[in-house]
């Protein structure tokens, strides 16, 4: 599963006749909706080390809902909750729980990508709306992708406020250190039973989006259950978001696990990259951070072995590696480092991915087996497999 080959990796050469009509110049935040931000934020403060940097709220003038800026390298979260009953944001809460509501694009043009995309068939979210404050102003304008989650297109080329017009720097007190996360690797969404295929056209005409590699589910498998899954990327490659649907198996498998607690499509998981993956998964998990089972030793056994057939060296100590729980796929181009969290909502929907790339491109196919198996088990406790 390991040996996909003849992967056409070279996106530069499909796009070179297209014209980009939505360039994206990288993920600007993601906006979480949550149940309780302040905590929330205290949460990603110790244990995912991220730093304190805006705030709007009650001491800012603002009376529907609190937000809470995050920042770790180029990582930027932002966590919402509303002050009271009436405000929409309650209906997400109740329906999906905690989890990701925007998926924000930093852009050069926010009407012109709302103007481009909408007139392609998105469905809109917000009209393009100025911002201002003293430090300039923002231009932001949103439409829907699947399920309730946006995507929201920010421009901020006139702007130099510490996150958006009426946010507040945040000073805090409390600063734990950094664990070395430093930008959004790729962004997986859940999409219903049929709908991969509907959502991966809708990236390629409204977003122009190409995809560029997919696996089914003769290759992710377990003995238990299936998934099929495509990854799309925007035309210079910042952007990555493979789109997965559930297929049948035997028992339950973890996208309709997803699906049924999320209560629809949404963001299963933000994978982050590190360059010393090592150093960043030690810190978190001695911060509270859990993980999926280590995979067994026959997986570490094996690994050398994947990586010289592709003629790669390993760099890492392999027992440093099995000690941690870090899995190693590799391809032509490379290996990758990679770790998966369990949910951290009591729904079991959002989970993050710690990455180290160390030349290759693609997602870990090698480790989807030991991966899904590895939630088998954690779905087996839920009695959800
Ligand atoms: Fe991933």
């Amino acid at each position: 599963m390991s040996d996909i080959k003849n992967v056409n990796y070279g996106l530069e050469k499909i796009f070179k006749d297209a014209k980009d009509f939505l360039p994206l110049l990288g993920t600007d935040y993601i906006e979480f909706y949550v149940g309780n931000a302040k905590q929330a934020a205290h949460y990603y403060k110790t244990a995912f080390g991220f730093q304190s940097a805006a705030y709007k709220g009650l001491e800012t003038g603002c009376k529907e809902f609190a937000s809470y800026v995050l920042k770790q390298d180029k990582i930027r979260l932002v966590l919402t909750t509303p002050l009271n009953s009436s405000s929409p944001i309650n209906q997400h809460l109740a329906k999906h729980g905690d989890g990701v509501k925007v998926v924000a694009l930093w852009v050069e043009d926010a009407k012109k990508s709302w103007e481009e995309t909408t007139k392609r068939g998105a469905k809109s979210f917000m009209e393009p709306t100025v911002e201002k404050d003293e430090h300039g102003e923002v231009v932001r304008a949103g439409i829907y992708t699947y399920g309730e989650t946006v995507h929201m297109f920010v421009e901020r080329k006139n702007y130099n406020g510490i996150f958006l017009p009426g946010y507040e720097k945040w000073e805090s007190d409390y600063n734990p250190s950094s664990v070395g996360l430093k930008y959004v690797d790729h962004m997986v969404g859940n999409v219903g039973w049929n709908e991969m295929n509907t959502w991966v056209k809708w990236y390629e005409d409204v977003m122009g989006f190409v995809n560029f590699l997919s696996f089914d589910d003769k290759q992710i498998h377990t003995e238990y259950s299936a998934l099929m899954s495509k990854v799309m990327s925007n035309g210079n490659g910042r952007i990555k978001f493979p789109i997965n649907e559930p297929a049948e198996g035997k028992k339950r498998s973890q996208i309709e696990e997803y699906l049924d607690y999320y209560e629809g499509p949404g963001v299963q998981h933000i994978a982050v990259a590190t360059d010393d993956i090592i150093k960043t998964v030690a810190q978190l998990r001695e911060r509270g951070i859990e993980f999926l089972s280590t995979p067994p030793e026959e997986y570490y056994n094996a690994a050398p072995g994947r990586l010289e057939e592709h003629n790669h060296e390993l760099q890492e100590d392999l027992k440093v590696l099995m000690s941690l729980g870090i899995m190693i796929d590799a391809d032509e181009e490379g290996y990758l480092l990679q770790i998966f969290t369990k949910p951290v909502e009591d729904r079991p929907t959002l989970f993050f991915e710690i990455i180290q790339r160390m030349g290759a491109k693609g997602f870990g196919a090698g480790n989807f087996k030991a991966l899904f198996e590895s939630i088998e088990r954690e779905q087996a406790k839920r009695g959800t497999l």
